[in-house]
């Protein structure tokens, strides 16, 4: 299933991203793609909204991983400064949230190719008038 939105501000993403965290359920990975700035955090802290989650979220820079408890326990994964992502993804994502979380992963394109095929992927990209085009591809 594919499904393009545009957001015409921060506050549209965040509200898009907290109608997908009300429905997420557990044992799903979510891979953002996207340049710098393109809003992947604001996102994240949408679905952790509809997640019914408290804590404010953070991109994790000095861990690879944050942990947040939420409805269902959400792992929140930065791969920017990670250089060697398979060495984190090899220790096998199922283990790292127990099949009983949500795992969300920024800059999921360092891990092409080592992310298993049932995910849900989520594209954003800065248009030229600076709204967001975001794409959903629920595989
Ligand atoms: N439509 C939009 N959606 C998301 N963020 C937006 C939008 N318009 C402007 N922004 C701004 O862009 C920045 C996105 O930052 P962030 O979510 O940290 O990006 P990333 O995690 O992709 O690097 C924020 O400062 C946010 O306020
Ligand atoms: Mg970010």
């Amino acid at each position: 299933m594919k499904n393009v939105i545009i957001s015409n501000s921060t506050e549209e993403t965040l509200e898009f991203g907290e109608k997908l965290g009300k429905k997420l359920k557990k044992n799903t990975l979510i891979a953002l793609y996207g340049e710098f700035g393109a809003g992947k955090t604001v996102f994240v802290k949408g679905i952790a909204k509809g997640l019914d989650c408290t804590i404010d979220v953070n991109s994790p820079s000095f861990v690879f991983m944050n942990e947040y408890q939420c409805r269902i326990p959400l792992y929140h994964i930065d791969l920017y400064r990670i250089d060697k992502p398979e060495n984190i993804l090899n220790l096998g994502l199922d283990e790292l949230f127990e099949n009983q979380g949500i795992c969300v992963i920024e800059w999921a394109e360092k891990a092409t190719g080592l992310l298993p095929a049932k995910r849900i992927d989520i594209k954003i990209n800065i248009l030229d008038n600076g709204n967001r085009e975001i794409e959903v591809i629920n595989r």
